[in-house]
């Protein structure tokens, strides 16, 4: 019997929800950009995971890498400091969660809250000890770039070309901050609100490039009050004759939509992760 007293004792194991919820708690403040940090939260799962490369299994999110500086110093991750020091009371209260499953979580539940699917998410990323495992700089898109760099980037990953536009419509949610990549504007104009209006603004919207704007092109819309942007990377899912196929698909069908984007965030957040066998998919209500 005393053997058995001092064996030592499994960790309770987490209850996600539980973390899930007091995610959601730190999503509003007044005093930040739009009023949230979803989008943010939302980049941040992106970006942790979008450096997979499929034909080495390299990159993804799990390790969450982008805790040291080649990675965090990477010009395409400016701004997501913010995201990450917003989420480390989370880690400090639930020191048995890995960051690399903390960021992807945040992502889930930022969608979910801001009104959109519930992905089903699961636990089993753990964190890289040191720099050496980062991936380069440079596999996340440059949104200047065309159709031919968009595919070459997602097709690194595994995503198809409607996975790759059903994705996209995460620019429903947030805005481009001048000071990070230099683009300014949100998409949309509810930014903080999970719809399929990235979709519904492209297709309807006339764009142009901005004039009287000394930042990187970007396109803006004339019939509205031209305060609502696209990327050219955007703009690539309108003038691809198959992207559009799929930009009008889920413009004409939110649920449609939120059923393709679920699977391909789940897919993106997940890729290059090995889970315990064991590991129960949690779908947030
Ligand atoms: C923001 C580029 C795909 C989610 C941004 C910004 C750029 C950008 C330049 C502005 C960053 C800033 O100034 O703060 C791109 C390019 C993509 C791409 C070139 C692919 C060709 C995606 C995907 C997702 C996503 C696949 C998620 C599924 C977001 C979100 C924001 C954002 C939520 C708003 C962040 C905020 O408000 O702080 N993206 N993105 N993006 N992106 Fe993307």
């Amino acid at each position: 019997a005393a053997a058995e007293e001092e064996a030592p004792k499994e960790p309770e194991p987490l209850d996600y929800r539980k973390v899930a919820a007091d995610i959601a708690e730190l999503l509003d403040d007044v005093d930040y950009d739009d009023g949230s940090y979803g989008p943010v939260f939302v980049r941040l799962a992106w970006h942790a995971s979008g450096t997979y490369n499929k034909a080495d299994g390299t990159g993804g999110s799990n390790g969450a890498t982008m805790r040291f500086g080649p990675e965090a110093g990477d010009g395409a991750n400016a701004g997501l400091d913010v995201a990450r020091n917003r989420l480390e009371p989370i880690k400090a209260k639930y020191p048995q969660i890995s960051y690399a499953d903390l960021w992807t979580l945040a992502g889930v539940v930022a969608i979910k809250e801001m009104g959109g699917p519930s992905i089903p998410w699961k636990a089993g990323r753990t964190d890289a000890v040191s720099a050496e495992s980062c991936p380069p700089q440079g596999r996340l898109p440059d949104a200047s770039k065309d159709r031919k760099h968009v595919r070459e980037v997602f097709n690194r990953m595994g995503f198809d070309d409607r996975e790759i536009v059903a994705l996209m419509g995460a620019h429903v949610l947030g805005r481009c901050h001048p000071d990070r990549s230099g683009y300014h504007l949100p998409w949309t104009y509810n930014p903080t609100t999970f719809t399929n209006a990235y979709y519904t603004l492209l297709a309807s919207e006339y764009w142009k490039k901005e004039k009287n704007w000394d930042g990187p092109m970007q396109y803006s819309n004339r019939k509205g009050t031209g305060d609502i942007m696209m990327l050219p990377t955007d703009m690539e899912m309108l003038w691809d004759r198959t992207f559009k196929q799929y930009v009008k698909e889920f413009a004409n069908d939110e649920q449609v939509w939120f059923d393709a984007f679920s699977s391909a965030f789940k897919k993106l957040i997940e890729l290059g992760v090995q889970f315990p066998a064991e590991a129960p998919d949690i779908v947030l209500e």
